[in-house]
């Protein structure tokens, strides 16, 4: 996709999750919808990396980007000229951003990127490193929408034998709110939608924090996709009933041998589709593959406050005498996974030897 191109389905694409208005970042704040839409501006690292933190903004892609520029942001906050007192300025800057949250790999290999075209260019000015980074951040952003359409193409043509209509289920957000925009399950149910190939779309509401209910509905709902909500519970009941087609779900992290890091709860759909004999993806781009860890054991799983276990949309549910656990992201073992859709292609297992294949692209 050309430059222009990707600028045009960036403005056309309705929702922005993210927009650089040259100074600033503006976040839509993903905590507030669907009941308001409102951008929250970000113009220092603390900022970017607390709106990481805080869920402002979510979705491994989108927080990669986020980062991204994050690091750009740092660099312009440096006033100086000193090369070394810049450098370690942006050292500081890249590990406040990294410690933002530990399970999505895009948010490290964002900034990986933005540390290489740092060093890359040490040999400018300050300035001009500046202008290198944020030049950067921007490819970034304007890569992922890129690589999304690619992802939506690719799942599609996964289905391009059925004959009958789709009925898919998906977990958490993985739309355009996810990404720079388009998305990656929803990105294939996007362009599933656009063949006609879309009977509904199952959306689990996701607890503890609704990504599912507040934020996956409201894309579908703004772009006429037929959808209903359940609760995570109901999805065997709609599986025994002969009513999920497939099941395509987003990914944070996947490990060198396929085991897959999403939302919690997608593990239980995994086990829940092969007993019921239903073909499960992950769809998600190359930047989510992690081939510096073996397996999904060692995926570091972000466990997050009680109080999101403790209310529900700032209602009271449990008292603080009762202990939680909120553990963020479970990981689906690889022999759940029927494919992983990716901008390059769909992988198929044995998924150690298909991905290491398609890593080498
Ligand atoms: O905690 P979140 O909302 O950041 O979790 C998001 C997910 O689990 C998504 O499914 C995943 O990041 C893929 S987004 C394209």
């Amino acid at each position: 996709m050309g430059d222009g191109n990707v600028k045009q389905k960036l403005k056309a694409s309705g929702v922005r999750t993210l927009v650089w208005d040259g100074k600033s970042l503006k976040l839509i704040d993903q905590r507030e919808l669907p009941f308001k839409k409102i951008y929250i501006n970000c113009s220092s690292t603390e900022q970017v990396a607390g709106a990481i933190k805080d869920m402002v903004v979510r979705g491994a892609p989108a927080i990669g980007v986020t980062a991204a520029y994050g690091a750009a942001i740092a660099a312009a906050e440096f006033s100086g000229s000193d090369k070394d007192e810049f450098l370690s300025h942006m050292e500081n800057s890249i590990k406040i951003l990294s410690g933002a949250r530990p399970t999505a790999v895009n948010l490290f290999w964002a900034l990986d990127r933005m540390k290489k075209i740092l060093y890359e260019s040490k040999h400018l000015t300050v300035d001009e490193i500046k202008q290198k980074l944020l030049d950067r951040a921007k490819k970034i952003e304007e890569e992922d929408l890129s690589i999304n359409y690619r992802i939506g193409k690719n799942g599609k043509d996964i289905f391009s034998k059925n004959k009958n209509k789709l009925k898919v289920l998906t977990h958490c957000n993985a739309g355009a709110l996810a990404t720079s925009g388009y998305g990656t399950a929803l990105a294939v149910v996007r362009s599933l939608h656009s063949a006609g190939k879309i009977e509904n779309v199952i959306v689990d509401e996701t607890r503890p924090y609704l990504q599912g209910a507040r934020l996956t509905a409201w894309e579908l709902y703004q772009e006429k996709i037929p959808f209903f909500i359940i609760t995570d519970n109901m999805a065997g009941y709609f599986m025994s009933k002969k009513m999920v087609d497939a099941v395509i779900v987003g990914a944070d992290r996947v490990a060198s041998n396929g085991d897959s890091a999403n939302k919690i709860g997608t593990l239980s759909i995994s086990i829940l589709a092969k007993y019921y004999d239903i073909p499960f993806y992950i769809a998600a781009p190359k930047s989510t593959i992690d081939t510096g860890i073996c397996s999904g054991g060692d995926i570091p799983i972000e466990e997050r406050k009680p109080s999101e276990i403790r209310e529900v949309m700032g209602t009271r549910i449990i008292p603080d005498y009762m202990p939680v656990r909120n553990p963020s992201f479970d990981v689906t073992p690889s022999e759940n996974i029927t494919a992983i859709i990716t901008e390059e292609g769909v992988v198929y297992p044995p998924f150690g030897k298909n991905l290491g294949q398609l890593m080498k692209k």
